[in-house]
């Protein structure tokens, strides 16, 4: 039985490794949040290791706010980047397996095409930049390691965008959404379990990057109008442009990922995005 420490383990991603840990018994799996183990620490990453003898590190933990990143540049980098360095070295020094999360905001989305693995990284806004520094500082260290780069992340747990309109429709009559983005969400539960699944197959750590997200491509304003009718709600959702939103954040435009690598080397039939926001309202609902 292998023996993995999941950090961030109390971020979104995190408790859906917590939540799909629990239906495998193949391997073990040790989660640490930040106040256990702070990843921009090295010293902090080895005591906590030198108590278990781990045979990899799933690393949830990274800074993930957008719009604070433009500002916190430096707490991004330190976070996304160095940390992910500190990780990496470490991985390499004790010859553990190192899975890692990425976004397709490395991409600038001018594309009109999707965007495979390997397309060129242009990162439009700090998050960006940080989270490629990260990928960049690992495919340096030459670790066992593999990058899922994902999009859109939603789940029932956390600061996320299927639990942001769902308290909105609590107060609100209505919203405006972009309808100018595209992109494909991401199940965080079905991405935790295409991992755990397959993290111990001699395939997995073929590639050093994946995309995944699910089938289907969509905006945000259809997005959360399917939300609403699966909850029976009638807020109105009021399609706008990017331009007429209030933000300062570059953000990209069509970053819709091409998930084929990953269906061809791990055999997967990813769902559609639908299906698995049925899912998560119902586990939102149980909660
Ligand atoms: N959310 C999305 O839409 C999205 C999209 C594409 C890719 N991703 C990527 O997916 C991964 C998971 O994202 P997520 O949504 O689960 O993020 P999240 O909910 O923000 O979780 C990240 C966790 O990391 C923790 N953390 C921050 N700094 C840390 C440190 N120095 N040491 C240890 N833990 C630390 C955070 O703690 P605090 O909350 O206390 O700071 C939080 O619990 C990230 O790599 C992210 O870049 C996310």
């Amino acid at each position: 039985m292998a023996k993995f420490l999941i950090t961030g383990a109390d971020g979104q991603l995190g408790q859906c490794f917590q939540l799909v840990a629990q239906e495998f018994s193949s391997n073990d799996f040790i989660f640490a949040n930040q106040n256990e183990l702070d990843i921009t620490s090295a010293n902090s990453l080895k005591k906590f290791c030198s108590n278990n003898n781990f045979d990899g590190i799933i690393n949830c933990a990274a800074y993930t706010n957008v719009e604070k990143a433009e500002k916190q540049i430096q707490k991004a980098n330190r976070v996304n980047a160095d940390a992910v360095k500190n990780i990496g070295t470490f991985a390499k020094e004790n010859s553990l397996f190192l899975v890692h999360f990425s976004t397709d905001h490395v991409f600038d989305g001018h594309m009109k095409k999707l965007y495979k693995e390997e397309d060129r990284k242009n990162p439009v806004n700090e998050y960006g930049k940080s989270k490629y520094r990260g990928e960049e500082l690992l495919k340096k260290i030459k670790c066992t390691h593999t990058t899922f780069r994902i999009s859109w992340l939603f789940s029932p747990f956390g600061d996320n965008f299927v639990n942001n309109i769902i308290k909105l429709s609590e107060t609100e009559k209505e919203i405006k959404v972009v309808n100018d983005q595209r992109g494909r969400p991401t199940y965080g539960i079905d991405l935790a379990r295409v991992v755990i699944k397959n993290i111990s197959k001699p395939y997995f750590f073929n590639y050093n990057s994946y995309n995944y997200a699910q089938l289907g491509v969509t905006t945000w304003s259809e997005f959360a109008s399917k939300i609403l009718k699966y909850k029976n709600n009638s807020m109105n959702i009021t399609p706008c442009l990017t331009s007429e939103y209030p933000s300062d954040v570059k953000r990209p435009k069509y970053a819709v990922l091409d998930t084929t690598r990953i269906e061809n080397n791990f055999s997967l039939r990813i769902k559609n995005w639908e299906l698995t926001l049925k899912d998560c309202l119902n586990r939102i609902d149980k909660l």
